[in-house]
């Protein structure tokens, strides 16, 4: 059985995770406040490496310099007693009313400059704590009414905000990059760059696309609809998992931030493979921090909070477990080899051929019996059955 989680397996929590108090559209808090030097006592003694917040988790909004620095020192200190590091930080630009139009899409143009000048400020902080991703979930850049947000001008202005932080952060000479987190509504009716592949079609329009990437969150591409696996694999192909957000969610309904592992289980097997061994053939896997942003669901008390905690660690560490030994099957080596998993990893065309050779090979047209070959199966029911027998541990 899975071992405890060390700080090597690079396991991350918001502090807005386990301090969700339960509020929610229908209802109060369910839960006490929790003060983040005891979150971060408690995620250490959980096993976890890191911690990461938004300002507002750790400053409340509007609190004067005083209070904003003790406020730092005593999270500082927190972190020094318990070797717990801060891998990311993110701003809010959700909760205070002011943001209800967006930060960097609002409408309103004085709201827009609030927003810039509220994250520059919390980039400082986030390179004076050593963090080398920020995260920019635009949770209320977007709309409910078409007629009333020009979405070419809004994707001007996000692009003009991402230019301006890069150029921020390039000046100042921070070690730090920025990822994008795509989430297709709530809590607006629709959300700019809504998912993985929108996110990386408005990052190659930027001036230092280099140094953005993205966060993708497991129930939000499942929000949408799309396999989050297929979402990752692809960021990763073209180099832009920068960070992650592991949770689970059931299917496509308001943003469960569930515990990893209890949506999609198969599905979260596979990435587990992806991010740990990376493609099959070779394709590159995910080093940086596991990090959890799920939501103890409002029915738990503070001890439930620790055991949700707990829970998403030990389920990641044991389907990396089922995932090594699914690897390491001999059978499914070669059930994978008979479903051609690997010949995708040859390239279409062979060394110098280009078009002239493949119009002059008869094999691979003339001589092509497309009957024959379509009569062949390509046995992924049977290679799939094997991850389901590992995942239940009956193998
Ligand atoms: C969500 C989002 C948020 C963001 C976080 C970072 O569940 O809608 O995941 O939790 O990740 O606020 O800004
Ligand atoms: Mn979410
Ligand atoms: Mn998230």
């Amino acid at each position: 059985m899975a071992s405890r989680p060390t700080p090597a397996d690079k396991f991350s929590f918001g502090l807005w995770t386990v301090g969700w108090q339960g509020r929610d559209p229908f209802g109060h808090a369910s839960r006490a406040p929790l003060d983040p030097v005891e979150s971060v006592h408690r995620l250490a003694e959980l096993g976890a490496y890191g911690v990461t917040f938004h300002d507002d988790d750790l400053i409340p909004f509007g609190a004067d310099a005083a209070t904003r620095d003790a406020q730092i020192a005593r999270f500082r200190k927190a972190l020094d007693e318990t070797g717990l590091v801060v891998p990311m930080v993110t701003t809010d630009l959700f909760q205070h009313p002011v943001f209800k139009d967006g930060g960097f899409t609002s409408n309103d143009r004085d709201v827009r400059r609030f927003a810039l000048r509220k994250v520059l400020r919390n980039v400082d902080l986030a390179a004076e704590l050593g963090a080398k991703t920020f995260v920019m979930w635009g949770g209320r850049e977007g709309g409910e009414y078409d007629v009333a947000k020009d979405v070419q001008a809004a994707l001007e202005r996000y692009r003009e905000a991402v230019d301006l932080l890069c150029q921020y952060v390039i000046d100042r000479g921070y070690d730090l990059r920025f990822a994008l987190e795509p989430k297709p509504n709530e809590p607006r009716g629709d959300i700019l760059l809504p998912t993985v592949g929108h996110a990386l079609a408005f990052i190659s329009t930027l001036a230092h696309s280099e140094r953005v990437g993205l966060n993708p969150e497991v129930g939000h591409e499942q929000m949408a609809g799309l396999n989050f696996v297929h979402g990752i694999a692809q960021a990763l192909w073209q180099g832009k998992l920068f960070h992650i957000d592991l949770n689970g969610q059931r299917g496509v309904k308001y943003d469960q931030d569930l515990v990893f592992g209890h949506g999609d289980l198969l599905n979260a097997f596979a990435l587990v493979d992806l991010l740990e061994h990376g493609g099959p053939n070779g394709g590159p896997g995910y080093d940086g921090p596991r990090h959890f942003d799920y939501k103890p669901s409002r029915t738990e008390d503070i001890d439930g909070v620790w055991v949700s905690a707990a829970a998403n660690m030990r389920t990641y560490l044991l389907l990396k477990e089922r995932v090594a030994a699914f690897r390491a099957d001999p059978e499914v080596a070669e059930a994978m080899a008979a479903s051609k998993v690997t010949e995708l990893g040859v390239p279409t065309l062979g060394g110098g051929e280009g078009y002239a050779e493949l119009l002059a090979d008869p094999a691979a047209f003339e001589e092509f019996d497309a009957d024959a070959v379509a009569a062949r199966g390509f046995g992924f029911i049977r290679l799939n059955q094997l991850a389901v027998e590992h995942v239940l541990g009956a193998r």
